[in-house]
């Protein structure tokens, strides 16, 4: 698989010039969903003028297959060809669903992906992973397709909202716990309630080429990928959780609730720190809070863990640390151990 360039910029639209100017293409299509388009889209419209831009409704909700037919159509009756660029403006959903259409319109056309929010440029848009979602099944469909380049602006940066910020924040301690003590530290070490955004940008960049150099050894996670995995089967289960009872959660929240838990696993299970689990704990307290579920609620949380995509043979398979940069994979743990783990999260 290629691999995708990533670049870091302060200077969005001479970027993306050069850019535009090294590649050769026929057709220029710029997807949007209907935010980024008013929010986003004049920041780089000069440096696109002639190209399609196509509009998708925003939301998680609008992931699905419909919405990816609306790209394909758009981009077929315009004759978009092999030779054709796309650019995608905007979160994870828009980097998703555009990677993947650009992955199978005509069997693959290039694309760069433009992220606009915490999450997206720190996970979605980087390490290849493009789909949509199956009904209620989150990226049930998809492909390894990666971006030809990746454009990470401090334009966008600068506009995120506290809660987009905690979002994001959450994949980025679990690549700070899945690399070193230093980058582990120096996330923790981030104040939430004085943002310093020069300061967030180069923690992003580190923690993107924490992401790339994991997906450059398994970029189809066959196996050490689902490092990136820590804190997903317990947060995954929990976001559907709220979803089905319609009081969703930012994805991120439910990740870092999700860490506290597989933290603890990994702590019981594999001897990791108590003295780092302590520290992550209460940094992600602080800036999430805590989730809302009860006890009533572990077998539903239990069951959904069930239909988690790294399971094999039907068991619960997590991602656990024996310390910061051990990591373990493919591990089980009893039904025991698991509502254990979700009394400490609830009562921590
Ligand atoms: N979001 C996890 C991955 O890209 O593998």
């Amino acid at each position: 698989m290629t691999y995708q360039r990533i670049i870091s910029t302060n200077q969005l639209s001479d970027t993306l010039n050069d850019l535009l100017k090294e590649k050769s293409y026929d057709q220029l299509f710029v997807l949007t969903d209907e935010h980024t388009a008013k929010l986003c889209y004049p920041l780089i419209a000069q440096y696109t003028c002639g190209a399609h831009h196509i509009t998708i409704p925003a939301g998680d909700e609008n992931k699905h297959i419909d919405t990816l037919c609306h790209v394909w159509k758009n981009l077929s009756y315009n004759n978009a060809t092999r030779h054709s660029l796309m650019i995608n403006l905007g979160g994870g959903m828009v980097t998703d669903l555009g990677g993947f259409a650009a992955a199978t319109y005509k069997r693959g056309i290039r694309y760069i992906n433009i992220p606009t929010t915490l999450l997206a440029m720190v996970d979605a848009s980087v390490g290849g992973k493009t789909g949509i979602n199956l009904d209620s099944l989150k990226n049930e469909i998809g492909a390894f397709y990666p971006a030809d380049a990746v454009i990470i602006s401090s334009a966008f940066i600068h506009t995120l909202d506290v809660a987009n910020i905690a979002s994001g924040f959450a994949e980025m301690i679990k690549h700070g716990l899945i690399s070193t003590d230093e980058h582990w530290a120096r996330l923790l070490q981030y104040d939430q309630n004085r943002p310093d955004l020069e300061r967030l940008q180069s923690l992003i960049m580190e923690s993107i080429h924490t992401k790339e150099e994991i997906v450059k050894q398994d970029p189809t996670e066959q196996n050490i990928r689902k490092a990136l995995n820590l804190g997903h089967t317990l947060g995954h289960a929990y976001e559907t959780l709220s979803m089905r009872r319609g009081i969703p959660c930012l994805h991120g929240y439910a990740v870092a609730w999700g860490l506290i838990g597989e933290l603890y696993l990994s702590h019981i299970k594999e001897k990791f720190p108590v003295n780092k689990l302590r520290q992550t704990l209460s940094y992600i307290k602080e800036l999430y809070g805590t989730p809302k579920f009860t006890c009533n609620d572990y077998d539903a949380l239990y069951e959904l863990m069930q239909h988690d995509k790294k399971n094999i043979a039907n068991e619960i398979r997590f991602t656990l640390l024996a310390d910061i940069g051990e990591i373990r994979i493919n591990k089980t743990a009893s039904r025991e151990e698991i509502f254990e783990m979700l009394d400490f999260v609830r009562e921590s």
